[in-house]
């Protein structure tokens, strides 16, 4: 089957960076689906598994998570699937990876897809859903409609890139916040406010007199999906008194949660691979809560973030696809479609 891999970690500018190859389909066992790639979206995590080391793979290294496609085969243990199903899913970061003609995946971590929804219009969106569904509801445990607590506010910072354009969405149409969204050029901003944000801040400027200004000395949630290192000091003097900072991204150096004591102020992480990694027991919630995407998506409550869709799946498109994602700025999510 055709694939796009690489054996070396190189920069995007350099043509074997990843290449186009052939490999072995592989076969469906266990509660594995062999699924037929029809899309996939690349995401921040490909270009980081991808960064310049000098480690050499033996056997070609094919990357990506994001995908939707047909189901081609099952494993003898699938019970949720059968053979033409439409799926998609974001995949498990410690198996070979969707950029291939043929993928292997756990049967709990794909969601069904209406046959209202394009491949390409749903391979934007399950790593980038998961991650913001995740955050907002299993780690910030925002409440949902009806309930009888005040509005509460969260400000998202990064609001315009993959994961923001999901959370901005669900944080103030599914879960009814107030919505403060960072961004930094036109275009972002535009994007933002159309996607639902309340408020449009800068994060390049200072977020805590932006926040005062525009009537939020502090806020009841944050979301850092972009530098935590960077964020982490202003989340914690914006943070209210018993909020929750929730970050994605990696820190380089010691985060200082000292100040979060007097708040009663709480840190925590979303990471959308912890199912997968660790065959959690309820490892099912990503396929259930993809199903939901797809709804809200279906019912309109939920506008589809792919912002560019380039064709076909090789390997010239896919290191376009890493370098504009290198460069820090993509808007909603970059899309390829059919090999
Ligand atoms: N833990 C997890 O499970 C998980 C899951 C998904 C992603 N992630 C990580 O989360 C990060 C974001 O992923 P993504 O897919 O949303 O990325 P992305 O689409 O590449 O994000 C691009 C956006 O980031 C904004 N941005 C650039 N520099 C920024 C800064 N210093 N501070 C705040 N915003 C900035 C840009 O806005 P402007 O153009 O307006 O500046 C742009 O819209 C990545 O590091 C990714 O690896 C983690």
């Amino acid at each position: 089957m055709k694939a796009i891999a690489l054996t070396q970690y190189l920069p995007i500018s350099h043509p074997d960076s990843l290449f186009d190859t052939t490999i072995e389909r592989p076969v469906a066992a266990g509660r594995d689906l062999l699924v037929a790639i029809k899309a996939i979206s690349v995401n921040p995590v490909d270009t980081k598994v991808r960064a310049p080391k000098d480690a050499v793979e033996k056997t070609p290294r094919v990357l990506g998570w994001d995908a939707a496609g047909i189901v081609e085969a099952v494993g003898p243990g699938v019970t949720r699937f059968k053979p033409g199903d439409r799926v998609f899913y974001a995949g498990d970061i410690t198996r070979p990876g969707t950029n291939a003609e043929f993928h292997l995946v756990d049967e709990r971590i794909a969601g069904r897809l209406p046959e209202s929804i394009p491949f390409e219009t749903a391979a934007a969106l399950p790593l980038t859903a998961i991650t913001a569904w995740e955050a907002l509801f299993d780690r910030l445990r925002v409440p949902t409609p009806p309930h009888a607590m005040p509005r509460k506010s969260i400000l998202v910072i990064g609001g315009a890139g993959g994961v923001g354009s999901i959370a901005v969405q669900l944080a103030a149409r599914v879960a009814g916040m107030e919505v403060i969204a960072t961004a930094s050029r036109p275009e972002s901003i535009a994007w933002v406010r159309e996607l639902g944000a309340h408020h449009v801040i800068d994060h390049f400027g200072d977020m805590q007199a932006q926040l005062t200004a525009a009537g939020f000395p502090t806020v009841d949630y944050v979301l850092i999906l972009n530098d935590t290192d960077r964020h982490f000091p202003a989340a914690t003097s914006i943070i209210a008194p018993q909020g929750t900072i929730c970050t994605i991204v990696e820190n380089r150096d010691t985060l200082d949660v000292s100040p979060l004591k007097s708040k009663s102020a709480g840190l925590v992480w979303e990471f959308m691979f912890t199912r997968s990694m660790y065959g959690t027991e309820d490892m099912i919630e990503q396929g259930r809560l993809l199903e939901e995407i797809a709804r809200l998506v279906e019912s309109g409550q939920l506008r589809a973030t792919g912002t560019e869709v380039m064709s076909p799946i090789n390997a010239a498109n896919l290191r376009e696809a890493h370098r504009r994602l290198e460069d820090g700025h993509v808007i909603g999510k970059l899309v390829l479609k059919d090999f």
